[in-house]
């Protein structure tokens, strides 16, 4: 039996904490553009941005909470895989769009319980000037405004967002996402966390992201959509952070969804 969730509340507050000090970092570099780009192994880039932003929240972390785990995409694993409390953090999803002088970019700071998964959620945007931040018992919201999402039931009313890619090419179902954008109402691509955070404001009533997604790419957005009512599962249906594919939807059209995607 799993052990049952504490008020969440103080860790919630950290994670705002962590996405305070997460702008202070990134959105000067990105205003001033004074970062050096480098090339990682999966040909994506990474700056200093993103490897100070990861280091100075672990750093913290490890001071508020010394024996919670970290998981962050550029430095990896600190503490121990069994940990029951791990952070798990991307400094910036979007490092594309950043580079680029795209405000949409945001740190992704997410605590996940080892028994209940993520729970903890915080998506921090500061070039757009929003934050989507969420917790278990707690609920979702966008600055002080509660989310919820979308009543749509019929993928013909949906407004769908929708990211190709070539993983999507070697499991041969690009044809399917096309469907999908066929039979909804209005089809667009948002990308990275944002078609997520759409989904959880009732503004888009599908996402369908890239394959070859890793836990801190789903983690917090999973956290916002889940509490937002909706729900957020890989291409199979499974409901998982640690999958390389997303999916969200506002609920009601997710058997549709998956179905299209598992023909
Ligand atoms: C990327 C974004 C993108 C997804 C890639 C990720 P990054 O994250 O989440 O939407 O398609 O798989 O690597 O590298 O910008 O943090
Ligand atoms: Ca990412
Ligand atoms: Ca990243």
């Amino acid at each position: 039996m799993s052990t049952p969730l504490p008020d969440l509340a103080d860790e919630l507050s950290l994670a705002l904490r962590l996405a305070d000090l997460a702008d202070g970092i990134t959105l000067p570099r990105y205003e001033r553009k004074s970062f050096s780009v480098d090339w990682k192994a999966n040909r994506t880039e990474v700056t200093e941005a993103d490897r100070e932003c990861e280091q100075r929240i672990a750093d913290l972390i490890a001071e508020r909470r010394p024996a919670h785990a970290v998981l962050g995409e550029e430095h990896g694993m600190r503490g121990s895989e069994d940990n029951e409390w791990r952070w798990v953090i991307d400094p910036i999803d979007g490092t594309s769009n950043f580079v680029r002088g795209i405000p949409v970019w945001a740190s992704l700071i997410a605590l996940v319980h080892r028994d209940h998964g993520p729970v903890v959620g915080v998506v921090s945007a500061p070039a757009m000037g929003r934050r989507w931040h969420a917790a278990a018992g707690i609920g979702a919201f966008v600055g002080t405004q509660r989310l919820q999402v979308s009543s749509t039931d019929a993928l013909a009313d949906a407004q769908v967002s929708v990211t190709f890619n070539s993983g999507w090419d070697e499991l041969g179902l690009t044809d399917r996402l096309v469907l999908i954008q066929q039979q909804a109402y209005r089809a667009r691509g948002f990308g990275d966390f944002w078609q997520h955070m759409l989904v959880a404001e009732g503004a888009l009533d599908v996402a369908v992201d890239a394959i070859g997604l890793a836990p801190y790419d789903i983690a917090a957005v999973k956290v916002v959509v889940d509490q937002a009512g909706g729900m957020l599962t890989d291409r199979l249906g499974v409901n998982t952070y640690t999958s390389n594919s997303a999916i969200s939807t506002n609920g009601r059209l997710h058997h549709t969804v998956i179905a299209l995607l598992n023909p």
